[in-house]
């Protein structure tokens, strides 16, 4: 990769990133090339390399954040030079970093990765928000169609039926295993915090139930395997703040309730019914507030993003939801909803256009 001055690059709204994610138990580098500026973002993914540390946190039932730092240090070097192996002509403009949250010791190998690379190159550091990478995931490549026609016109592009008019207003429902959060977007670069989890993320919530079903770490995609074979009205568990009026949700009494029920059936559960109902509960909360907000706010779109927006029973419904409203519905590629570099680029140069100077430091509780 040949350096550049900084001189040359200036307000241009298209652009090459180089973007680094080391907030959790994967090391993401991508390389992508950006265009059409804050209202028409377009994106296209040269590449997304993505090192997984879950089987090495497995055996502790979580992700250990000083191992996760020893990998992310033996991990960026070599997903670094791959990347530059295969892609020898990108000579990225920018390089975006997540500067949080996360787990501060994983943060700080990713940002000092990224200084030292962009002093090389000579070329802007541009610190990036997790969360903001989660919430524009959606712009990714492999975008799942929208539930009702954007356009009666078929010529219209992709790029069209993503500006500005065609979603907003729009709600934004982020699910990881660190957040849940519901915002309600007037444009891609404003937007209102309408609510958030008082205790246990929604991905927290299903790690933690897994471990009293003795599955494996992470416990989102093992529950949702076992779900599969068990009957989601088998046991009613509680849905924590449905009818409450605000848009917070909770789910740790959600996960009280599991115990309970583990502790006082334990000669006749059936794992794969407690699977499919605790999976159901959670998930009636999620999707019924989303479409509430919906509503409220005659949104013309809904969106969903992280790692839990993996689940596709999650997905599913609220698809469904979302065009029994008349709303478009926006989920990125699987991939891109599990934590990947990528999305980082996408919330970099999103940063880097609307001026907002995230500082290189790592902050483990950074909000959206
Ligand atoms: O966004 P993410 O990769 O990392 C964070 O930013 O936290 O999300 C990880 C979370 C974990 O809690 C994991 O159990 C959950 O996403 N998850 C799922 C599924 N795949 C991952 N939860 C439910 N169903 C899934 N298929
Ligand atoms: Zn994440």
């Amino acid at each position: 990769m040949k350096s550049k001055s900084k001189a040359k690059i200036k307000v241009k709204t298209s652009l090459k990133v180089l973007a680094i994610e080391t907030s959790c138990d994967e090391t993401g580098i991508a390389l992508l090339e950006a265009s059409g500026g804050v209202r028409a973002p377009e994106f296209k993914v040269t590449a997304n390399l993505v090192a997984s540390q879950i089987a090495i946190h497995r055996p502790f039932g979580g992700v250990v954040p000083n191992i996760a730092k020893r990998e992310h240090l033996k991990n960026l070097p070599l997903l670094f030079a791959k990347i530059k192996k295969m892609h020898k002509n990108f000579t990225p403009d920018i390089i975006a970093v997540t500067a949080g949250p996360g787990l501060e010791p994983a943060l700080w190998t990713g940002i000092e990765f990224a200084k030292s690379l962009a002093a090389s190159l000579n070329i802007p550091l541009v610190g990036a928000n997790h969360l903001e990478g989660h919430l524009y995931s959606f712009l990714l490549p492999g975008v799942r169609a929208a539930t009702k026609p954007l356009s009666s016109s078929a010529a219209r592009t992709r790029a069209a039926a993503l500006s500005s008019r065609a979603i907003f207003p729009a709600i934004a429902l982020i699910v990881s295993g660190g957040h849940t959060i519901l915002l309600k977007m007037d444009s891609f670069s404003k937007w209102k915090h309408l609510g958030e989890t008082r205790d246990d993320a929604a991905g927290e919530a299903f790690d933690k139930v897994a471990r009293l079903l003795n599955l494996p770490y992470p416990g989102g995609p093992e529950i949702e395997k076992l779900a599969k074979r068990g009957r989601s009205d088998a046991i009613s568990f509680p849905r924590p703040m449905l009818h409450d009026k605000n848009y917070d949700f909770s789910f740790s009494g959600l996960k009280t309730s599991v115990l309970y029920y583990m502790r006082d059936h334990r000669d006749e559960v059936n794992i794969a019914d407690v699977a499919a109902s605790f999976q159901a509960a959670a998930e009636d909360v999620l999707v019924k507030k989303t479409l509430r907000a919906a509503q409220q706010f005659g949104a013309q779109s809904i969106m969903l993003s992280g790692g839990v927006a993996a689940n596709k029973t999650l997905r599913a419904r609220l698809k469904k939801e979302a065009g029994a409203i008349g709303c478009s519905f926006f989920v990125p590629d699987v991939k891109y909803n599990l934590d990947n570099g990528a999305m980082i680029g996408v919330a970099g140069y999103m940063a880097y256009l609307r001026k907002k100077k995230y500082p290189l430091v790592a902050n483990g509780a950074m909000n959206i």
